[in-house]
């Protein structure tokens, strides 16, 4: 399957009860592999997490730890790009080159890179000789 293919399964699984939007991700990681994820909500409200944060676990949980692409769909009349602790996460595992593909569920593709997403992301660089 392919990253569009992959995420817009998952996304059918979300589980947004108190949003009611679904969101599914995936990402490929450096082995070529995919790894799928989605919002998973709580009535805790703040006990949430995004689909970019669930395809992430999924991918660490298989042992791998970069990633190259992703793409992220949900059913919004833009493309909803990822919201500001998920651009970290992907930070996290991906160069700054990585290509984020932001989908609607209507067609719409927008494409950034993850430098893009999150100029001046928080690294390891920062913490040197502290
Ligand atoms: N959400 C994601 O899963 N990913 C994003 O990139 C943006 C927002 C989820 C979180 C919450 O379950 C719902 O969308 C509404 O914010």
């Amino acid at each position: 399957m392919s990253l569009k293919d992959t995420a817009t399964a998952v996304r059918e699984n979300a589980h947004a009860p108190y949003s009611g939007f679904k969101v599914g991700a995936a990402i490929r990681a450096a082995s070529g592999a995919i790894y799928g994820g989605c919002n998973v909500e709580n009535v805790a409200y703040p006990e949430g997490t995004c689909a970019e944060a669930g395809a992430i676990a999924a991918m660490v949980a298989a042992g791998e730890t970069r990633l190259t692409e992703a793409y992220v769909i949900a059913g919004s009349p833009m493309p909803v790009t990822p919201c500001g602790g998920c651009r970290q996460k992907l930070a996290e595992f991906g160069a700054g080159d990585a290509r984020i593909t932001m989908a609607t569920t209507g067609g719409v593709e927008q494409v950034m890179t993850l430098d893009e997403l999150l100029p001046g992301a928080f690294t390891t660089d920062h913490m040197e000789g502290s």
